[in-house]
């Protein structure tokens, strides 16, 4: 296919075709999708377990009050339904690793969906320890930080196995920067995550009572760990939605329509991000809003992890200009 070909409306490759060595699966493609968007469900419900503080409805771990099906009632609901919905998750990334490691010729993809299976199998034993230890911070912590990079991980299989990376032509110089900005905005919002999970989970989610102010403030004293944590991710919030606009203001200055959609995804879900954490404040935590800022904070993850791949896979980096190229290769000799 070539740049900017026929009438279709889809946004068109950059550069000049170039052959994959892998055919295109669409029936294992669906299944990533499908893993990709269980996934996106399961971290909603893992989020309405603790929202609902019903982490510890089940006392017992990998049995559920010694039954594979307890009574669905109260917290039960929240803690078991998730379980089993992690179980379900589970079973796909293995039918998906096996299905891969059987049918795909790219080493890459086959060793990433083992990694996959891996992370689903680890993130279990982490939520079975939460309980069993009756959730210490850390390990909840980590529980949340791994939901987000499992989805990450199935983002990246789905987008491997897809027809546009299997079909797409030859990169182009990114002469915008997009790769980087994608890639900082990405790295940012994880942190982002884990300063959430932090907060959350050593209780610190309304050591900061009002907002946009801080006890009346701009700036709050800093009279305990909970506060500065808290006020951290409020910090955070404005540095992800600087290194989200970034992203957009280089996408749009690049011109190409590929990163254009993604882009705008990415800034719509922040501002939304950033919303529903005003209103997990000044709802004293109700459980909606809370539950869809962490589900809504994996989707900003997940958008800036698809357009960093996208444009890794679409674009290479600019060339260095000659005096810059000489002044690096001057120190590699030096060296
Ligand atoms: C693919 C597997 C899994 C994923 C992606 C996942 C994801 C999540 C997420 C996103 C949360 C919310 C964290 C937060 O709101 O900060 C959560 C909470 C929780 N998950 Fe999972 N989970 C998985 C498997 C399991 C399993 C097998 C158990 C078994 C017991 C489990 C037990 C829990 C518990 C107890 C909580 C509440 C933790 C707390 O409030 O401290 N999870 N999970
Ligand atoms: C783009 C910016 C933001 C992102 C990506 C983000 C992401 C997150 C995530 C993912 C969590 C939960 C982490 C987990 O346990 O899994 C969280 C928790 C939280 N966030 Fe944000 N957040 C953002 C902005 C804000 C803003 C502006 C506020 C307003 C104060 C806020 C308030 C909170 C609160 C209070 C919690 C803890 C809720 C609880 O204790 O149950 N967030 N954030």
């Amino acid at each position: 296919m070539s740049a900017n070909s026929g009438a279709d409306p889809r946004p068109q490759p950059l550069g000049p075709s170039r052959s994959s060595s892998s055919p295109y699966r669409p029936w294992r493609h669906r299944l990533a999708q499908l893993t990709v968007g269980a996934t996106l469900c399961l971290i909603f419900a893992g989020g309405l377990v603790t929202s609902t503080g019903s982490a510890l409805a089940v006392p017992d771990w990998p049995l559920s009050y010694g039954m594979l099906m307890p009574p669905m009632v109260g917290g039960i609901f929240y803690e078991h339904g998730h379980r089993m919905l992690a179980s379900g998750v589970g079973f796909l990334t293995l039918v998906l690793a096996v299905w891969t490691a059987r049918d795909e010729p790219r080493r890459g993809v086959r060793h990433l969906a083992w990694a996959g299976l891996a992370a689903v199998v680890a993130q279990g034993v982490l939520g079975g320890l939460t309980v069993l230890y009756l959730l210490p911070t850390p390990v909840s912590v980590a529980h949340a930080c791994l939901a987000q990079t499992f989805f990450c991980i199935t983002i990246a299989l789905a987008y491997a196995m897809s027809r546009e990376w299997l079909v797409a032509p030859e990169p182009v110089a990114d002469g915008t920067g997009v790769r980087n900005a994608a890639l900082a905005a990405t790295a940012i919002v994880w942190l982002q995550l884990l300063i959430g999970a932090a907060m959350r989970h050593m209780g610190a989610g309304l050591a900061i009572p009002d907002f946009p102010l801080a006890f009346g403030r701009v700036i709050p004293r800093f009279e305990s760990a909970a506060i500065g944590v808290h006020f951290a991710h409020r910090l955070g919030a404005l540095v992800v939605l600087g290194f989200v606009g970034r992203l957009w203001i280089t996408v749009r200055r690049s011109g190409e329509s590929l990163f254009r959609r993604p882009a705008n995804v990415a800034l719509g879900l922040t501002l939304l991000q950033i919303a529903l954490g005003a209103t997990t404040v000044l709802t004293t935590k109700a459980v909606t809003p809370t539950t869809f800022h962490v589900a809504t904070g994996a989707a900003v993850l997940g958008t800036c992890w698809f357009t960093t791949l996208r444009a890794y896979r679409h674009t290479r980096p600019t060339p260095l200009p000659g005096k810059a190229a000489a002044a690096v290769a001057d120190a590699v000799s030096a060296a």
